[in-house]
């Protein structure tokens, strides 16, 4: 039996949110461990959460301590890949370090700050020829891969349109003149970037259009609007989008709308029918096709051949190593099938095979820097009230 990858968490202490739905998802196959963190940016109260933390971790001051006494640890204590769960503006500096010190990353988006950073990322991870995963969830539901067998198979037709949305309101009033911890940081310039709501969860939207249709955007018309009084960052992001095929999009996100909890939905309209899926119900997807009633697939529950699907289905979409159809999965099974399948390039790469990630396995880093050029564009569209912009080449 294969010796558990190590993972060790930058981020995590006190409050944090998004680093529990990793853990679960670490350990959910037993083949991944958290065994180390540096949790908080202060040494004291980073030791202190560590010695907290439910089960015993290795606890650090810092993600440079983190870093810096991994080689030294005997071979089966070191770090497989390192789990960055900080705000945005904590990306960039220990995924650079881990990746020089020959650690994976797995990194929280957006990948990072700025342009400038995302491209020294993307070089570095090249050059060195380390794993690098952009934790962009949804693309580990089901439901996401075998939309993206339908279009990409052209069972739609040429894409001719997509809605892709992610549509929130818990920042509909000023929750961050409480306090609130993760209000606090996404709505800072220095700590979430040039974007507010655009960079928190517009650039997932971003993500499943790209991932589910296998198109690019080439050029933006950005309204970055912000609706509560005194936020210095857009809480509302509408982006009209030209495709690679010619075809149109519209991306577009919001934390303002009350009511709406985790709205990430995509419609992907072709020329012979239209797919529909909601992240709430993430366990179903809807083919519309002319004169014909709606069709709803299930993960577990597809036959190959049934007059909209061609025989040869990937069985990878067809078998699934979970749990039976009908006992739902849900976002913590989203981020399990990422790492699961992170670990099988990390344990390849260990074992000296070189490391080219799959984008259809989860974000790479190149999809991470695409998400920053994506933001980039739409700030200078939108100060420009929504000039269409084209974005840069890619790197
Ligand atoms: N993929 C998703 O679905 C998803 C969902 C939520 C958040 N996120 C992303 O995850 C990241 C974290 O978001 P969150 O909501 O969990 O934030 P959070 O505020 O809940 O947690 C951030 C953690 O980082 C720690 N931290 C900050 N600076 C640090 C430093 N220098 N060293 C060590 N730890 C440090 C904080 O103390 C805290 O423990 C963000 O980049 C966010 O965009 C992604």
């Amino acid at each position: 039996m294969a010796t558990p990858l190590n993972v060790g968490l930058v981020g995590g202490g006190k409050g944090a949110f998004i680093v529990h739905a990793h853990e679960k998802a670490i350990h959910v196959d037993g083949t991944r461990r958290v065994v180390a963190g540096a949790l908080y940016p202060e040494p004291k109260v980073a030791l202190e959460e560590a010695a907290a933390w439910p089960y015993p971790i290795r606890g650090y001051g810092s993600y440079d301590d983190m870093i810096a006494a991994n080689a030294a640890l005997p071979a089966e204590e070191r770090l497989d890949y390192i789990l960055i769960v900080t705000p945005n503006h904590v990306h960039y500096d220990p995924a650079m370090k881990a990746m020089k010190a020959g650690i994976a990353v797995f990194c929280e988006k957006p990948l990072c700050l700025t342009l400038k950073e995302a491209s020294a990322l993307v070089k570095t991870s090249r050059k060195l020829g380390v794993p690098f995963a952009v934790a962009h969830t949804y693309l580990g539901h089901w439901t996401t891969r075998f939309s993206r067998f339908i279009v990409q198979r052209g069972l739609l037709g040429d894409v001719r349109w997509v809605d892709s949305s992610y549509i929130q309101g818990w920042l509909a009033t000023k929750l961050e003149a409480t306090g609130q911890q993760q209000a606090t940081w996404r709505v800072d310039p220095k700590r979430a970037g040039g974007s507010g709501c655009g960079g928190d969860i517009g650039t997932h939207a971003l993500m499943q259009l790209r991932y589910v249709t296998g198109l690019d955007v080439t050029d933006v018309s950005a309204q970055m609007e912000t609706f509560v009084e005194g936020r210095p960052l857009d809480d509302h992001f509408t982006v009209y989008c030209r495709l690679s095929n010619g075809g149109r999009a519209l991306v577009r996100a919001s934390q303002i709308c009350i009511g709406f909890k985790n709205e990430l939905g995509i419609d992907v309209a072709g020329t012979k029918g239209t797919l529909r899926w909601k992240q709430e119900e993430p366990e179903r997807l809807t083919i519309h096709l002319p004169n014909q009633p709606d069709r709803v697939y299930w993960r577990g529950a597809v036959t190959p051949g049934d007059g909209f699907l061609p025989k040869d289905v990937p069985a990878e979409l067809l078998a699934e190593p979970t749990i039976p159809s009908g006992h739902p999965e849900g976002f913590h099974d989203a981020f399990a099938r990422l790492h699961r399948d992170f670990e099988r390039d990390v344990r390849a790469w260990k074992a000296g095979k070189p490391f080219k990630g799959d984008p259809a396995k989860y974000a790479q880093v190149e999809d991470g820097w695409v998400g920053i050029a994506f933001l980039e564009t739409c700030l200078k569209s939108s100060v420009k009230k929504g000039a269409w912009t084209a974005m840069p080449r890619p790197i």
